[in-house]
């Protein structure tokens, strides 16, 4: 696959995958987004890869949002459909079936704050700042930012941060849970890569399934939620993976995971 604006990078079980446009802070232009959904479903399709990372090229930013050139000139119709065609990537993300680790090394604002939401984990460097400026270009958010922020932070802390466009640094994103870590910014990727490491040495089709009845769960009835949790604990319960997992406990050695 030709990627101009990405980089995909191969670690083991992990993959990596870098924005990679440093002249403009790694923003999202289309290109940028169409090649972010080839990537994406490469990875998703491919069963050596276990956990995938995203992180943005250079120093100072992950992704300084949608580019801001390309929304200037969208007229009212295509605003709809960019911010569909957002919201369906972000949702590949989301549930890509396997866990996908944010590295953010910087800037994650707008888009760039709706695409770590949209990751399973988010690994922040101290020097990180996240937030949802869109109101002082007036607009708003067309990623599921309004959607993700209010999940993961709650209604009233997500409109303090989208009504104002404030900024917050890593300290305030941990405080508030928007994201899971913070570690220094030198051993950002290091930290990430262990992470990435340690999920990738689980089983894969456990993990997936928790991710999904966490995504699937969250959005029906509690009641709906149980059915479909066991429902998936059914399916988890009949895997190599848990005659392995458990079989392993048993004998007081560490499990060697199939996928499954
Ligand atoms: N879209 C397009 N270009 C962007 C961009 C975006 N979202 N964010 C930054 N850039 C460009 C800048 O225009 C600038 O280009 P130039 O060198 O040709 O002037 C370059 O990236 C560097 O950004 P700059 O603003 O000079 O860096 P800074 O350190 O002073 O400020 C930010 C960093 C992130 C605070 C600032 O760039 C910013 O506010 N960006 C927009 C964030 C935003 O509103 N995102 C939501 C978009 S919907």
């Amino acid at each position: 696959m030709s990627l101009e604006n990405l980089l995909l990078d191969r670690d083991g079980a992990v993959a990596i995958l870098t924005i990679n446009r440093p002249p403009v802070l790694n923003a999202l232009n289309s290109a940028t987004l169409d090649e972010l959904r080839r990537a994406v479903l490469d990875v998703r399709h491919d069963a050596a890869i276990r956990v995938l990372i995203i992180t943005g090229a250079g120093e100072k930013s992950f992704v300084a949002g949608a580019d801001i050139n390309e929304i200037a000139a969208l007229r009212p119709a295509q605003g709809k459909e960019h911010a569909r065609q957002g919201q369906h990537l972000f949702e590949l993300i989301e549930n890509l079936g396997k866990p996908v680790i944010a590295a953010i090394n910087g800037y994650a604002l707008g888009g760039g704050c709706e695409l770590a939401m949209a990751c399973t984990l988010r690994l922040a460097a101290n020097t990180a700042r996240l937030g949802q400026p869109e109101i002082n270009l007036g607009i708003m958010p067309g990623y599921a930012g309004t959607q993700r922020l209010a999940r993961l932070v709650g209604k009233g802390v997500a409109l303090d941060l989208l009504l104002t466009g404030r900024q917050v640094e890593a300290d305030e994103a941990l405080r508030i849970g928007l994201v899971n870590r913070v570690v220094p910014r030198e051993s950002l990727m290091a930290e990430a890569k262990a992470l990435a490491a340690e999920i990738a040495a689980k089983a894969p089709i456990a993990l997936q399934y928790i991710i999904e009845s966490v995504n699937r769960g969250l959005e029906v009835s509690f009641d709906q939620a149980q059915f479909l949790e066991a429902t998936l604990f059914g399916l988890v319960a009949s895997t190599d993976d848990m005659r392995e997992g458990t079989t392993a406990f048993l004998q007081k050695r560490k499990p060697q995971f199939s996928g499954s």
